[in-house]
């Protein structure tokens, strides 16, 4: 019997299995109920009991053999047809994860947020479909500014009260109704306005809006706090240049222009918080005095980023979109 079993073992070592079928062909051999393993236990009983030691442990281990050499065929057999039918290369390294990146609005709108935050500006938020009182009537809009005009703004049929808010200015009478000065505070958010750039009309974009009010608040803070702004967005070495500019709600205005290359461009609105706007909000205008500012997000980012069709962050073209991961 110890000959037999040795000879099985031999036999199993070197058996190659190529297929289902002679891997079926195994298992019947020596896995199954009717294999010579079992054929071995059968015989086991009837040998001398002191000779059962040595040969019981011979058939035992002869059937753990059997059973992992099943098994790795099996396992070596299943890759293959994976390799055959996938033609997938488990060798390869695996692909890297395709990661989104943050929309370039958003990398700037982040960033001036935080070169406010690091002077004391808190940030607010308000509402897009406004009042024309907010929008418009509290802001010192003279009733035939052409900001009132249907082509720039969305009303609503049923309620022409009802606008889709054409700046971020209204944020700016809100805060002021409801909380006393001091106040310091940016608002970005989503403008809209009727605007056909081409075939594809554009009626979104993205603003922020600045407001500080308080106690003695001069032209100067403004040209101060807009100044460090642009060196902080634009680099140290931006220089600035104002220019006597009209909102209906800033008494006087300024248009600030940075350096750019040989010349230069405008990138905000900007005045003195009109007086008429403060007493609009109940804000006593021989106490408080403030400052305004307004610019738009994209032209930030198209001058930062060097991008020149504004449809471009609106179409979610991922060749466009990808060229900003890890961008500043
Ligand atoms: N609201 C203006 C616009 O959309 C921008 C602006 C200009 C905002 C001057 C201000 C400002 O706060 O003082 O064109």
């Amino acid at each position: 019997m110890l000959d037999l079993i040795n000879n099985y073992k031999k036999e199993i070592d070197k058996l190659q299995i190529n297929n289902a079928s002679e891997l079926e062909d195994f298992r019947v051999k020596f896995i199954s109920k009717k294999s010579v393993i079992n054929d071995l236990f059968k015989k086991f009983k009837t040998i001398p009991p002191k000779e059962k030691g040595e040969i019981g442990i011979k058939i035992n281990v002869l059937k753990t053999i059997a059973k992992n050499k099943l098994n790795e065929a099996s396992c070596q057999l299943k890759k293959g047809t994976v390799l055959k039918n996938d033609f997938e290369d488990f060798s390869l390294p695996p692909r890297t994860e395709d990661l989104g990146s943050i929309h370039p609005i958003r990398k700037i709108k982040n960033k001036i947020i935080s070169i406010f935050s690091e002077i004391g500006f808190s940030i607010e938020d308000g509402p897009e479909i406004e009042k024309d009182w907010y929008n418009f009537t509290a802001l010192n809009f003279p009733e035939n500014h052409p900001a009132r005009e249907m082509q720039d703004t969305f009303f609503v049929e049923r309620d022409p009260d009802i606008v889709l808010r054409t700046h971020t200015s209204n944020v700016q009478i809100r805060l002021m109704e409801e909380k006393k000065p001091p106040l310091r505070v940016i608002i970005p958010g989503k403008v809209y306005r009727n605007e056909t750039v081409s075939s594809k009309s554009h009626c979104f974009f993205h603003q922020v809006e600045g407001l500080f009010v308080n106690e003695g608040v001069s032209f100067k803070d403004l040209k101060d706090t807009l100044y460090y702004f642009a060196k902080e967005m634009f680099g140290k070495k931006t220089k600035v240049r104002f220019r006597p500019s009209y909102f209906p709600f800033t008494e006087p205005s300024a248009e600030m222009d940075i350096s750019w290359k040989s010349g230069w461009l405008e990138i905000l609105g900007s005045g003195m918080v009109d007086p008429n706007v403060l007493e609009n909000c109940g804000l006593d205008s021989k106490k408080y005095s403030g400052f305004a500012f307004g610019m738009g997000i994209e032209r930030i980012a198209m001058l930062k980023y060097q991008i020149d069709d504004l449809r471009l962050f609106s179409q979610n073209d991922i060749r466009f979109l990808k060229q900003f991961r890890g961008a500043n």
